[in-house]
């Protein structure tokens, strides 16, 4: 019989009879998003966390991730930029190659970063075809609402999954900064209509980043396909972090709403310091680690 990992083998959740559950449920095969839109007719939360390589992806995926994605905050959390903006479709590309070639059952989503898909549908699957034809992503993911709904639906009709994002558009911080959207009346009936104008173009889940708690549940009730909250509380279908936030290897500054789950810097930090110090010290390598 095949080992599940730990996480999975402790999960309380089964599958019900109308498919498995995302997180905790059987099955080896990659989740779909057609698992994703049952899940939201069952009811049922998950989790959703950020990689940019193999090697981490693969240990969410064994912790039983469902959906990994491919974020462009790989830019500020990988490559060394200080925002997402200069990240280019050729990054996107191999990066989103590496995590699906480090994991076998978790769905991954591949970022279109700025300027992939700004000039119109054309573009958008242009760029969203290389994702999907180079690196394997099951879907993409886009920023905006109302004004990316015709990209959507060209991907959507072509065959290419789409998860929109709306609220906080990193993207755009050069115009909105890094600030709570959908305060306000006004600002937060322009977020239900993007919230309906990405699911009317297709897409089959949505990310709601840095909006308000309660509008954030709105939304969730009013729509169909499934919410993603980042700091937009616990009303969503489901949760998504940047995982170097998460596990603590950010340094400086984290979001309010990050909770971290582990102190990663520290942890790697001590133990380089012991391998320079054996070594400076000559207690690196030992009789073990040599060969004759
Ligand atoms: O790029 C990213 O990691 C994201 C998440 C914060 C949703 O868009």
């Amino acid at each position: 019989m095949t080992q599940l990992p730990a996480a999975q083998k402790q999960s309380p959740l089964k599958p019900s009879d109308s498919g498995r559950a995302l997180y905790g449920g059987k099955g080896t095969r990659r989740i779909t998003v057609r698992d994703i839109t049952a899940a939201k007719e069952r009811g049922e939360k998950w989790p959703m966390l950020t990689a940019y390589d193999a090697a981490t992806a693969s240990v969410f995926d064994e912790a039983g991730v469902p959906v990994l994605l491919v974020g462009d905050s790989a830019g500020n959390c990988h490559l060394g930029y200080d925002t997402t903006v200069p990240v280019t479709l050729d990054e996107m590309t191999m990066l989103s190659a590496a995590v699906v070639r480090g994991t076998s059952r978790a769905l991954i989503v591949g970022d279109l970063p700025f300027g992939s898909y700004q000039e119109g549908p054309v573009q958008a699957l242009r760029s969203a075809t290389r994702l999907v034809k180079e690196a394997g992503v099951g879907a993409v993911k886009l920023e905006g609402g109302e004004r990316s709904h015709r990209q959507i639906e060209l991907l959507v009709e072509s065959g290419i999954p789409v998860m929109a994002h709306i609220g906080l558009t990193p993207q755009s911080v050069n115009a909105m900064g890094y600030r709570v959207q959908g305060r306000g009346e006004e600002a937060a009936q322009q977020l239900l209509r993007d919230a309906k104008a990405v699911q009317d173009a297709g897409a089959f889940a949505v990310v709601l980043e840095l909006v308000p708690a309660e509008l954030a549940a709105e939304v969730t009730r009013t729509l169909q396909i499934p919410t993603v909250g980042i700091g937009a509380g616990a009303g969503t279908d489901a949760q998504v972090l940047v995982w170097t936030d998460m596990l603590g290897l950010t340094s400086g500054r984290v979001p309010k709403f990050v909770k971290r789950y582990a102190d990663l810097r520290t942890v790697m930090g001590d133990a380089v310091r012991a391998f320079a110090e054996d070594v400076v010290g000559g207690t690196f390598p030992q009789e073990e680690h040599s060969v004759h």
